[in-house]
């Protein structure tokens, strides 16, 4: 029998897999040569000492030490699909990106469901957010969406993500306790960071213990711009409209669930796609205005606010559609790396302070992940657009632009002859006015912690309300510090009379009088009129 092996070349399609082995073909080391036994290291003797010449041995015994890399450092457990997008509504008014643009173009993506606090190995129906990251594929380049299921988030500056991190994650010296039950760290940082207030009331609700991932909705939370082709920009939030709507466990199967079938959530995807039960999101957008941002109760820039849909409605614009599982787990899901910074021409960032973090950090992280920067030339992560520069080498390279020119500007010939330029389609940022003075210190437009936490635990129904506050009686009853516990309730007793006095009666603690915390901005985002659409161009 012939041993095949597949090269990857550049462009080859996600997911292929590299050296294949054919069932019936003869086994191969990694250099091709044919095994005679792979399951008797050579030995002087067949009683006596193994040899170290054994290039066979030592081959397959490196390669399984050296399998694994570090999981991510936050949403290391996930599951991804493949899928497509396509667009039935276009947003040619107010950008010039091809993918919101072109009605009925397919464009291929990739997308991985996550949870965020737990290790590789952990259980999938923790209470926590859920990551619900897209690459596209555009004909103009990736673009990443990187999105929670929930559609805001603990901070407002990304300079705090190492100490929030740190306080969820297992406690340092004996790493306790994992992802489902509450922590004496967590509470003491939420209980001293109010303007985590409102996810902390989106976490606590049922959002935070969903029924699958196809029952998710999805955000992109932060205010990103649409930028048309004259410079005009739009600013818009994106949002994932789950076609089987949105659904969740309840406290106690989350709980069972967690220990019975920690797979639970990958498995569902999985076996829906596989039994062609193809899971369907629609593509929303929020716009406003850039005139429009004093018109509003928030600020846009701050990611612990949400855009309310009553007041910016949500337009749909396109359907993504997940049709394909992943053939290897660790080569596509595992390897598919996201970046906020990742946008085409047409779409541009906002001066949210957590979003500009995050576009450093994921790129910094992926260093790590990956030993260097060439994890571009990874399948998974490999533009379907041309790629054509002069980066080079570094670890695992393994294809570079053929020829003597390496440099720019550059005549030779071989070279580029100066193809870059925004008439040729080159990204060209949004020529935003920027002025200002050094400072460390946040706008008193993000001051507001309260008024979007009360919204949300007022607009549940009775039973989700209740589900709240029994998800809080249970984080704060296992929280061990009493100051804590007290912190905390300081911090409900912004939110809501109610909240506060069932879960300090469940903690046999006084409901807070005069409330560490100052409630300001009182004013419903409700009761602000709908802003029209933005004018076109
Ligand atoms: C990973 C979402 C805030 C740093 C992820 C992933 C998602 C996500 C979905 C998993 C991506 C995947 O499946 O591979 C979010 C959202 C945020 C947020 C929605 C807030 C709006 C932040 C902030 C930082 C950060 C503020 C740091 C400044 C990271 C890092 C990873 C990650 C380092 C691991 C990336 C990797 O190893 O490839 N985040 N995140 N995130 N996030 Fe965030």
């Amino acid at each position: 029998a012939e041993a095949a092996t597949t090269r990857l070349e550049p462009g080859a399609v996600p997911g292929a897999p590299g050296p294949q082995v054919k069932h019936g073909a003869a086994l191969t080391s990694n250099l091709g040569v044919r095994i005679s036994d792979d399951q008797n290291t050579l030995r002087a003797g067949t009683r006596g000492p193994s040899l170290l010449e054994d290039p066979f041995f030592r081959e397959k015994m490196m390669h399984f030490d050296h399998e694994r890399i570090p999981e991510r450092v936050v949403h290391a457990r996930g599951a991804g699909a493949h899928g497509v997008f396509e667009l039935h509504t276009s947003l040619a008014q107010y950008t010039s990106a091809k993918v919101l643009t072109q009605v009925g173009a397919r464009t291929e993506v990739f997308v991985r469901f996550s949870t965020v606090n737990g290790s590789r190995g952990s259980a999938d129906t923790a209470r926590d957010a859920r990551g619900f990251a897209t690459k596209f594929y555009t004909s103009e380049g990736i673009w990443d969406l990187v999105g929670n299921n929930i559609p805001v988030f603990f901070i407002q500056d990304a300079i705090k993500f190492p100490d929030l991190v740190h306080s969820f994650k297992p406690e340092p010296h004996i790493e306790v306790p994992q992802a489902s039950t509450a922590h004496d760290t967590f509470y003491d940082f939420i209980s001293l960071t109010p303007e985590s207030a409102h996810m902390l009331m989106w976490v606590t609700s049922d959002r935070g213990i969903p029924r699958s991932f196809r029952m998710m909705e999805g955000f992109g939370i932060h205010t990103f711009r649409l930028v048309d082709a004259s410079g005009r920009s739009t600013l818009v939030k994106f949002h994932w409209k789950p076609r089987l709507g949105v659904r969740s466990l309840v406290w106690d199967e989350a709980q069972k669930l967690g220990g019975v079938d920690p797979d639970f959530h990958r498995r569902d995807l999985a076996e829906a796609i596989d039994a062609g039960n193809f899971p369907k999101w629609d593509l929303g957008v929020q716009l406003l205005a850039e005139n429009d941002v004093d018109k509003v109760t928030f600020d846009v820039l701050d990611a612990t606010k949400l855009w309310p849909e009553e007041v910016v409605p949500v337009q749909l614009v396109g359907t993504m559609t997940l049709n394909r599982n992943p053939q290897n787990y660790f080569a596509e899901t595992e390897q598919v790396a996201f970046c906020t910074s990742h946008v085409v021409p047409g779409i541009d960032f906002s001066d949210d302070p957590l979003l500009q973090g995050r576009n450093f950090s994921y790129f910094d992280t992926q260093l790590n992940r990956f030993n260097g920067p060439n994890w571009t030339q990874l399948p998974v992560n490999q533009p379907r657009s041309p790629v054509n520069n002069f980066q080079q080498d570094g670890f695992m390279r393994y294809a570079n632009r053929p020829g003597r020119v390496n440099y720019e500007p550059n005549s030779l010939p071989g070279g580029t002859g100066h193809e870059s330029s925004a008439a040729a389609g080159g990204y060209v940022s949004y020529a935003e006015p920027v002025s200002g003075t050094k400072i460390r210190a946040r706008s008193s437009t993000f001051a507001d912690h309260f008024s979007q936490a009360t919204l949300f635990f007022q607009s549940m129904t009775e039973p989700e309300k209740q589900h709240i506050i029994q998800a809080l009686q249970f984080e704060l009853g296992h929280v061990t510090v009493k100051a804590v516990q007290e912190r905390m309730l300081g911090l409900l007793a912004n939110i809501d009379d109610r909240l506060v006095r069932e879960v300090a009666g469940y903690l046999g603690l006084p409901v807070p009088s005069g409330s560490p915390n100052t409630r300001i901005g009182t004013a419903p985002s409700l009761s602000q009129e709908r802003i029209s659409k933005p004018d076109a161009a």
